[in-house]
């Protein structure tokens, strides 16, 4: 099992190019099932959920080819004939965003298979407002062992039909589920409450090239006229705003100088807002960001909310930015239940946090230091890269696939701006599995 090795101290200088955003091209992999034409997505990162979704759709019947050669990140997805409508448990229980081929699959196919997808790190994160939408256009669905079965009514046609609906709490793949099956739909869809995260617009921007007619995507209220059929497209997938979050944040925790480059800051607002209010100075460009380190960060709470709040997928980079910023800063996740896995990490590096419910009192100005730390999800893993970055000592940050999910190269990205890491296999001999473990 890979582990990343951080010695830190060193300020990140120069520049960082921020790579496709996972969160829009996951959804945009999954409309391809909409059509039996070619879907050409270039700017895909080359991260391990990608690779998932590619094995996901071939395992349907869809021909995926995927290439990052050095002009392109791009896949060709065509879902000509799809013999198997289903997502397997194995493969869902790797990646829960797997769901989101619930809603293309009913309505392209009739019917559609896909295991529940469990718990995961940072909450429950049930599909329960997929599945009431989906009723809402008309699927049958039934769950049993373990797997939710989503058909169209015969005696309608067997299509879904347009209808009115309102997401009990906004969710980010339930609208994009809902999107999608609705462009198939027989007549009008209107929905409301939807999250308007610029991966819900960017799906959107793809399923009009392919002929659907969507209305308001990136507000709150979408309209979506049905159509028989949907054909091949050509989309770039919108930079990745957590990465480029992520990196802005790096910069100004190494006291650096960094230029956040080939991101949208019209996608960072809350973000660029939030680290004003700590010190952290910036200068905005069409498509980059400067991170400027040289300021005293000072504290200021957080409340992570719905786009366009601070994202939830930032909290954990934000803390590991607190814990150097001198003040108590209160952190409240307004998302997930059970978002502060890194806490006690950072805690073991020094740091001085306390957990209340939903709420992390940070009580900053603690140098940090390098230790032997676990990652638990994929932002609790680039929260402990951040905290190696200013520790003092070689830290070494173990469970490292959680990180390759949604950061693309990010030991290259790192290095290139002055970093001193490097990712090793197994450091430690393996200990004799003892009955305690
Ligand atoms: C998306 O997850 C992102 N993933 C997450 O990014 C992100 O943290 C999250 O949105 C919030 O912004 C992708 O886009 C692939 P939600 P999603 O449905 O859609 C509850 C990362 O790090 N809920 O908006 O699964 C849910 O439990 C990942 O890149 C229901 O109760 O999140 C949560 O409390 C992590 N019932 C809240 O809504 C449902 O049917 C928001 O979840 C659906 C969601």
């Amino acid at each position: 099992m890979d582990k990343l090795v951080i010695r830190g101290g060193n300020p990140l200088l120069g520049t960082v190019r921020i790579s496709g955003a996972k969160n829009a091209a996951l959804p945009c992999m999954a409309a391809a099932l909409l059509t039996d034409e070619p879907v050409i997505l270039e700017n895909i990162p080359q991260v391990r959920d990608i690779e998932t979704t590619r094995k996901l759709l071939a395992a349907m019947g869809a021909e995926v080819e995927l290439g990052y050669g050095r002009a392109h990140h791009r896949t060709t997805i065509c879902a000509h004939t799809l013999a198997a409508p289903e997502a397997s448990y194995e493969l869902v229980k790797t990646m829960r965003s797997s769901t989101l081929v619930l809603g293309p699959l009913v309505a392209r196919c009739g019917r559609a298979r896909v295991s529940l997808p469990g718990g995961c790190a940072i909450g429950a994160r049930p599909i329960d407002l997929h599945i009431k939408g989906l009723e809402r256009l008309g699927a049958k669905i039934t769950q049993e062992h373990g797997y939710v079965e989503a058909t169209t009514d015969p005696l309608k046609g067997d299509r879904l039909r347009g209808a009115e609906v309102v997401f009990d709490r906004i969710t980010v793949t339930g609208t994009e589920d809902l999107l999608m099956a609705a462009t198939l739909a027989d007549g009008e869809t209107v929905m409301q409450n939807c999250a308007r995260e610029p991966e819900v617009a960017d799906l959107a921007a793809l399923l009009n090239a392919m002929g659907a007619k969507i209305q308001g995507a990136g507000t709150s209220t979408i309209r979506v006229k049905g159509v028989a059929k949907l054909h091949g497209a050509r989309h770039r997938i919108i930079p990745d705003r957590i990465e480029a979050g992520t990196f802005i944040i790096a910069g100004a925790l190494t006291g650096g100088d960094v230029n956040v480059a080939g991101c949208d800051p019209a996608h960072l607002t809350a973000i660029l807002q939030k680290l004003a209010e700590t010190g952290v100075k910036t200068s905005v460009k069409a498509d980059s960001v400067r991170v400027m380190g040289d300021q005293p960060l000072a504290a200021a709470d957080l409340n992570t909310e719905e786009y366009p709040g601070f994202p939830t997928d930032m909290q954990a980079q934000y803390m590991a930015l607190t814990t150097q910023a001198a003040g108590t800063s209160i952190i409240t996740e307004n998302i997930f239940e059970n978002r502060f896995m890194h806490a006690q990490e950072l805690v073991r590096m020094g740091a001085n946090i306390k957990i209340e419910g939903r709420r992390a009192i940070v009580r900053g100005g603690t140098p940090l230091s390098a230790a032997a730390v676990l990652a638990s999800d994929l932002r609790a893993s680039a929260s402990l890269v951040l905290a190696a970055l200013v520790a003092d000592g070689e830290t070494i940050i173990d469970r490292v696939y959680h990180l390759d999910r949604g950061y693309e190269n990010i030991e290259e990205k790192l290095k290139g701006v002055g970093a001193e890491i490097r990712r090793v296999g197994n450091i430690f001999p393996k200990r004799a599995a003892s009955p305690a473990q």
